[in-house]
């Protein structure tokens, strides 16, 4: 089966491309190289040894996509392309709305066009808003907070809509939780240009002296120690995840959607300390107050995904935090 996977470059969809690769699936890969770096492509054909096919441009360019689907013989896609950072997209709702929506629907017209009608979307649990209670279950009420989280609640709806409209489409909205780790070999993994939003790529930095001191935001939650709670999970066991769900959407029709988190939540104080014994190092923190938006907090059930897809997640968070910090140092010193 030859997968278009869009933003293959980028953090989840380069590991998901290995384990495509890994498993005997032709992989083409478009990404603008927005939030990535060509060198990656490299990378994830040194860790397989295996060729794939790279188109650098934009998903939202129709006549790029359709030449994409004229040349390949594309049987399904999995969609990663998209702007993820909550706090931009406080600031700049317009870019996120254009890149996210707009790359959806012309990915999917041009599916549609080409019939080709197998689809893995990257949703978030973001679109759980604060729930009522723990753990969360799909069938949760939806709501959000931000406009990142916004674009991936919309582009839901406008799948069901699809669905609804063309019954031989089928697709599988999977829900990632807090995807962190990176791949064993250490040759891809998170690499933000920027300074980092999310938890793991800041303790990274603070433990290779790149920055100064972790902020914790807040340790009044009502939580184990106060501080906010959240569902890690390794990337690959993420990545190996839509590979069930590409099984599943090969057999079936209709759209369904399912949780990739562990079911454990961890505090950031259990991340810090963990990350502190499991790699020797000192990680530098002070309490601050809390980050407007954040909840206490969030994990899943994953029960739905087990039954349906088969997938569970393997790694600890010892895995998880050894190999955040290998891919760093293995980059630091190159
Ligand atoms: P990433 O930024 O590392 O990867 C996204 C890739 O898409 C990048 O390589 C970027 O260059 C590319 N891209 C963006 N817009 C594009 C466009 N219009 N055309 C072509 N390429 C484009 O992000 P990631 O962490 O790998 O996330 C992948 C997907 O999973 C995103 O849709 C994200 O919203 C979603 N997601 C991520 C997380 C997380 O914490 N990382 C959690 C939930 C959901
Ligand atoms: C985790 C915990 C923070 C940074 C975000 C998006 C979500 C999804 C995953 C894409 C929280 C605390 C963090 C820091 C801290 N992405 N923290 N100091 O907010 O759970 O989820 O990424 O879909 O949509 O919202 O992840 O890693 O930012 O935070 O104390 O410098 O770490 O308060 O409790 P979050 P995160």
């Amino acid at each position: 089966m030859k997968i278009l996977v869009t933003g293959g470059c980028g953090y989840i969809g380069s590991h998901t491309c290995v384990e495509l690769l890994d498993n005997g699936y032709e992989v083409v890969i478009v990404d603008n190289l927005s939030n990535s770096k060509r060198e990656v492509v490299d990378k994830i054909k040194e860790i397989t040894n295996k060729d794939l096919t790279f188109y650098e441009g934009d998903v939202r360019n129709q006549e790029l996509m359709e030449d994409i689907f004229e040349r390949e013989n594309i049987d399904a896609v999995i969609h990663f392309a998209g702007y993820k950072a909550v706090g931009e997209s406080v600031q700049l709702p317009l870019k996120y709305y254009r890149n996210n929506l707009d790359s959806t629907l012309t990915l999917c017209e041009v599916m549609s066009k080409y019939n080709v009608k197998k689809l893995v979307f990257s949703s978030s649990a973001t679109v759980y808003g604060s729930p009522k209670s723990l753990p969360i279950k799909e069938d949760f009420p939806l709501s959000t907070t931000n406009p990142y989280g916004s674009t991936k609640l919309m582009i839901e709806n406008i799948l069901k809509d699809l669905v609804i409209a063309d019954n031989s489409w089928s697709i599988a909205v999977l829900r990632y939780f807090n995807p962190i780790g990176a791949h064993s070999s250490g040759l891809i993994g998170e690499d933000p240009n920027d300074i980092p939003n999310n938890l793991m790529p800041y303790i990274v930095k603070v433990a290779t002296n790149e920055l100064e001191c972790l902020s914790v935001f807040g340790n009044d939650y009502d939580t184990k120690d106060g501080t906010g709670v959240r569902d890690y999970i390794h990337v690959v066991d993420l990545s190996r995840g839509h590979l069930k769900a590409l099984e599943v959407i090969n057999k079936t029709i209709g759209i369904d959607y399912y949780n990739l988190g562990t079911g454990k939540g961890y505090s950031v104080l259990e991340i810090v300390n963990t990350f502190s014994k499991v790699n020797n190092v000192k990680v530098n923190y002070k309490i601050v107050g809390r980050r407007p938006g954040d909840i206490a907090s969030c994990y899943a059930d994953p029960s739905y995904a087990k039954e349906k897809l088969g997938w569970v997640a393997e790694k600890d968070i010892v895995d998880m935090c050894r190999d955040a910090y290998n891919f760093v140092i293995k980059n630091k010193t190159k």
